[in-house]
């Protein structure tokens, strides 16, 4: 039987009694596999790495090594709740790079969107190895890919890979307990293991993250901005109980003029994007109230230095992609 089918009698795991039998399940079969041996993963905090870590720790505990690779392009307290959920309150072995620097030093004077994206592609595959070829006698790599991944990748739509394609020498098992499993799914197993909501539930963020919104050459600068505006926006839509797809700022690589206390003021515009999917091949803008988005205005303009301005992008997918780089 090809493993990488879904059989076409597998239920659909809508509960957690389902998602508990799934658990299960699946926890003696990584026993199985593992044995005594040891599994990397490369941990990002999105959904599909956080539900196999939390799998992984159940079944095997400390023979799980997890690596998360900051690269200095994470949203605000992302990387800083990877390290509360996994360390302090599932005692993994977590190994913490902070890779910041590395990542915006090469990043620097970088401004062509396809070229950020493979330097910080290819630094993170450099970071992850140099992690893995410090530890010794680990025969598995545990890995994210859920039945989307394959079903696109069988399509030819995109070649899956969750850490970008490691080097051929590093030659692991792979470890997949969720692979069949659609997203839908993925999270309510991740639920039924505890994990907290606003990870299980957490949006779609693109692997090159923060990267592909500061848009040009990233300055750390405009960085800094970037996170503190966008974590306006994403306290104020959830404080409001929005249920958005996909919520974030962008903030241009260009100036406009405004006047701050009195003195003029030549800074940079932040953009709020909104989008509504249900594949992501299209997407739709929702309609904000207004005093939302006055408010976010406000607070985006009182608090974060070096903003003058804030638009919404009306522009639906297509013509606008989601991401603007
Ligand atoms: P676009 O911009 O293509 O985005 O309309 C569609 C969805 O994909 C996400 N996205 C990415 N995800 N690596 C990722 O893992 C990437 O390089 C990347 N670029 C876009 C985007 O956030 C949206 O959900």
């Amino acid at each position: 039987m090809d493993s990488n089918k879904r059989p076409d009698d597998m239920q659909r795991i809508t509960t957690p009694q389902l998602a508990q039998a799934f658990i299960d399940e699946q926890v003696e079969a990584i026993r199985e596999q593992i044995g005594d041996g040891k599994v990397l993963l490369a941990l990002s905090g999105g959904v599909d790495s956080s539900v196999v870590a939390a799998l992984l720790i159940k079944a095997i505990g400390k023979q799980l090594v997890c690596v998360h690779v900051n690269h200095g392009l994470m949203r605000k307290g992302e990387s800083e709740q990877v390290i509360d959920v996994f360390e302090n309150q599932m005692d993994a072995n977590l190994v913490y790079v902070d890779a910041a620097d590395r990542f915006l030093d090469l990043l620097e004077g970088v401004a062509d969107p396809e070229a950020k994206r493979h330097v910080i592609g290819e630094e993170f595959i450099k970071v992850f190895a140099e992690e893995a070829a410090k530890l010794d006698g680990i025969k598995f790599l545990g890995q994210g890919t859920i039945y989307p991944d394959i079903l696109e990748s069988e399509a030819g739509v995109k070649a899956h890979h969750n850490v970008g394609g490691l080097p051929e020498d590093l030659d692991f098992e792979l470890v997949e307990p969720v692979k069949l499993l659609f997203k839908d799914e993925v999270r309510v197993v991740g639920d039924e293991l505890g994990l907290p909501a606003d990870m299980v539930y957490r949006q779609p963020f693109p692997g090159p993250g923060l990267g592909v919104r500061c848009l040009g050459a990233i300055t750390r600068d405009r960085l800094n901005a970037l996170r503190e505006a966008d974590a306006i926006v994403r306290a104020e839509i959830e404080a409001a109980g929005l249920d958005i797809w996909q919520y974030f700022c962008v903030v241009p690589d260009m100036r406009a003029t405004g006047v701050r206390d009195g003195s003029r003021a030549f800074e940079w515009p932040c953009i709020i994007r909104c989008i509504n999917t249900v594949d992501v091949m299209t997407a739709e803008v929702p309609e904000l109230d207004w005093p939302l988005l006055k408010k976010m205005t406000d607070r985006i303009l009182g608090e974060v230095p070096g903003i003058c301005r804030v638009c919404y992008d009306l522009s639906p997918k297509p013509i606008g992609t989601v991401e603007w780089e």
